[in-house]
């Protein structure tokens, strides 16, 4: 297979599009994520990548905590205004028609219309260059009754995926395998 040598660049993909509420109940503010991972299981950690001069990092140092909402494809239009706009002078909740509602563990207002809600604590900051990682420790997990699996997790299959990738939106493809499938007999899946 030839391959052509690129300049560097973040070139890892899919990501998952996420809607990252912050600030206030009486002064929310909403902004589109993409740049994001889990980070550890025990603690529990995740990451987000921010620009310094998002409205959104200073409500998040402020505050030291937000909320990673999930957001399902039908929900693309409003991922991609959160992204575009800003809350120094937008209310992004109301244009959206999103209702920000006390959170479980955190400050930070979640999102009542978004299937799960990973409310985390800033655990720390690391300053990168155009983007820093906020590392957060997940501190309550808000899942949609009507999602919830047998195992006590929810059952993804019921939500309609957002992905993001490559300066596009896409919808998660169906499932091909489950962890550690491989290993059993006949590679069942
Ligand atoms: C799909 C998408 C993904 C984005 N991902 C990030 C990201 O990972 N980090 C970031 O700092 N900005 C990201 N942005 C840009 C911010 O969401 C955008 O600048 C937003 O308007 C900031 O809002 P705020 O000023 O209210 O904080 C993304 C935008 C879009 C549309």
């Amino acid at each position: 297979m030839a391959k052509k040598d690129l300049k560097p660049y973040p070139a890892l993909f899919p990501n998952p599009a996420l809607l990252v509420s912050c600030g206030s109940l009486e002064r929310p503010n909403i902004i589109t994520i993409a740049w994001s991972s889990t980070a550890c299981l025990d603690p529990p950690m995740l990451t987000i990548a921010v620009t310094p001069s998002r409205y959104s990092y200073n409500l998040i140092v402020e505050s030291k905590d937000f909320v990673v909402n999930i957001a399902e494809a039908g929900d693309v239009d409003k991922v991609d205004l959160c992204g575009n706009i800003s809350g120094s002078d937008r209310d992004k909740f109301a244009e959206c028609g999103y209702t920000p509602e006390k959170s479980k563990k955190v400050s930070s207002p979640r999102i009542r219309e978004c299937p799960i809600n990973i409310e985390c604590y800033l655990d720390r900051t690391v300053h990168l260059g155009t983007h820093d990682l906020f590392i957060g420790q997940i501190v309550n997990v808000a899942v949609d009754e009507g999602l919830m699996g047998k195992d006590m997790k929810p059952d993804i299959g019921r939500i309609d995926t957002l992905v993001y990738a490559m300066g596009g939106y896409f919808k998660l493809g169906e499932s091909i395998g489950s962890y550690g499938f491989s290993l059993k007999k006949g590679a069942d899946r």
